[in-house]
């Protein structure tokens, strides 16, 4: 045990009148006098909700890490947050990220806790609670739900990525709505989160690659028994952590960060990975920008084939060696002594990982794709960035001159763009303005808009979008996302019109409209903000406050830490 004295004694540890009230209403759930007494206790920060069916497995796993709590001499306390379930909330999850990372941060910081497992799942389950936590900082751990098995249709695998595929193919007939059903119900078939390489498992690969895990957290199946076993084990180390006062600011370095980017690369993450990790570092005092995530990631390539960028599923790469054997041949590009949640360092932690099939996971010198990572452009229509995977994008559209078909809105879009006489073909640049972060409050997952149908009837696949929303970390084509400024608040993109010439020059990162500046200044002129009319309540505290993707999509006032001291303290 550390010298350093138990956070929680501060409320356990007391005489008199406080102490009475601490230790009398916490011994009414049964707890014995001893259990107070110079053990940690330890929280467990629960996701679990019926709302959010990839996280409704979490009661149970919770109880493992009970076991590994108790067996390390901690103590644990459950307890709940908001939970965020991406497949029913509206009108976005990323809506409510930042407002459950309060939630997190002011449940830990106002109770007896010495350390927390984070129980994290669905998307934005786990940048929300590790932003919280870090805002914190005390020794903090992530366990994560695990992927969903692999879904089944006419014998075929499928996953959350399909659904895109036969989302179109039911616009263009081929597929009935009998086939859909029948797809619905073979998609989830287990416990866990999507089962590619969608936001949730980027998350999970992601906290992972920062060391804030165990070893193999990220890929084990959900209904694996040796999810459980990492639960208990996860439950041992907070003890661990707390005795050793291992805290989130002493794994998050810059170096971490810089590791997360490179496996973000190696594995075809989201792009959502962008926004949350400039959120994480800015809790945790970490210049990191938008550019970075290009530096860090241009030279490495894709070497694990996973959908949406490749063929196979999260359950293909636990039996390939899960993601220790992908940071294993990785090793040689990492910043290989950053330290990690059990106190070991990167290299220690994965030097030994073996990789059990090369066809889910390849060697650097055959990846499946030279092109990885997350490409950042700069141009007039982005002045503050945007950003492409061009993993999932197609090579012949990687530089590409269009004219712009735009949708001012996603009610004008899907107005129009069914219409029959919508002037767009192959090579127009589809444009949709106001579903930034102040446009469309939370910036939904819509800048892989669906293309016309009469070109899907013409067997047209994808098209250059282009917009300030998000994708679905499951989705793919060439898609510019998180364009900065938005045009709610005036960006460029706000002033694109039908006809105009779009290139896009994924080499060169460039994302050019061909207008000149005195143009752009006239059409300025006529701007007018889109109003949404909020008012009154969070909706309104998130437009007055959210910044733009280029920080994290961050509320200005959380950015940073308050630590874990409590200012006042009434009792
Ligand atoms: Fe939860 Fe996909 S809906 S991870």
């Amino acid at each position: 045990m550390s010298k350093k004295k138990l956070r929680s004694d501060d409320w356990f540890g007391r005489s008199g009148k406080d102490g009475f009230i601490y230790r009398s209403w916490f011994k009414k759930q049964g707890i014995p006098q001893d259990e107070l007494q110079g053990k940690p206790i330890i929280g467990i920060c629960n996701t679990w909700s019926e709302l959010t069916p990839c996280n409704s497995h979490f009661r149970e796993l919770a109880e493992f890490v009970k076991r590994g709590i108790l067996e390390a001499g901690g103590f644990p306390v459950e307890f709940p947050v908001m939970s965020l379930g991406e497949s029913l909330m509206k009108p976005t999850t990323m809506l409510y990220r930042n407002q459950v990372s309060v939630d997190v941060e002011e449940s830990i910081r106002a109770n007896p806790l010495d350390g927390v497992v984070l129980l994290c799942g669905c998307d934005k389950t786990t940048p929300a609670l590790v932003m919280g936590a870090c805002s914190v900082n005390i020794p903090a751990i992530v366990l994560s739900g695990g992927a969903m098995l692999t879904g089944k249709y006419k014998g075929k695998s499928i996953s959350t990525s399909d659904l895109w595929l036969f989302s179109e193919a039911n616009r263009s007939g081929k597929m009935s709505d009998q086939e859909m059903l029948e797809a619905e119900s073979g998609m989830c078939r287990s416990d866990g989160h999507c089962a590619v390489m969608g936001t949730a498992s980027t998350m999970a690969c992601m906290v992972e690659a920062l060391g804030l895990t165990l070893p193999q957290n990220a890929a084990i199946p959900a209904p694996d028994s040796a999810r459980k076993v990492i639960a208990q084990l996860t439950g041992r180390e907070i003890v661990q952590m707390v005795k050793a006062d291992r805290k989130p600011s002493d794994i998050l370095t810059r170096a971490a960060f810089e590791n997360a980017i490179r496996v973000n690369a190696a594995i075809g993450g989201s792009t959502n990975f962008v926004i949350h990790l400039l959120a994480i570092a800015g809790r945790v005092g970490v210049e990191l920008n938008l550019q970075d995530m290009d530096t860090f990631s241009k030279d490495i390539p894709l070497i694990t084939n996973l959908q949406p960028s490749g063929k196979y599923f999260m359950e293909d790469l636990y039996y390939a060696g899960g993601l220790p054997a992908v940071i294993k041949e990785l090793l040689p590009t990492l910043n290989q002594d950053c330290i990690t949640a059990n106190g070991k360092t990167v290299n220690e932690n994965y030097k030994d990982s073996p990789c059990y099939d090369a066809d889910v996971i390849s060697k650097m010198e055959q990846p499946f794709n030279e092109v990885s990572g997350i490409v950042v452009l700069k141009g007039n229509l982005c002045e503050k960035g945007a950003v492409i995977k061009p993993s999932a994008a197609s090579k012949h559209l990687m530089h590409h001159t269009g004219k712009a078909v735009v949708f001012e809105t996603i009610d004008d879009y899907k107005e129009r763009i069914a219409d029959p006489n919508l002037e767009i073909d192959e090579n127009s640049v589809m444009v949709m303005k106001n579903v930034g972060l102040k446009g469309y409050p939370g910036m939904p997952e819509v800048g892989n808009m669906g293309l016309p149908p009469k070109l899907l009837e013409k067997g047209i696949t994808d098209m250059i979008r282009i917009s300030d929303g998000r994708m679905s970390g499951t989705g793919f084509g060439t898609v510019v996302l998180h364009v900065s400024p938005e045009a709610a608040i005036g960006g460029n993109l706000a002033l694109v019109q039908n006809g105009d010439l779009i290139t896009l020059n994924v080499a060169e990162r460039i994302l050019h409209l061909h207008v000149d500046d005195a143009t752009l200044a006239a059409r300025r002129k006529n701007f007018v903000p889109i109003d949404l009319g909020y008012t009154r309540g969070y909706t309104k505290q998130f437009l007055d406050h959210v910044l733009q993707p280029e920080e994290g999509a961050d509320f200005d006032y959380l950015k940073g830490s308050s630590g874990s001291d409590i200012q006042r303290d009434s009792h």
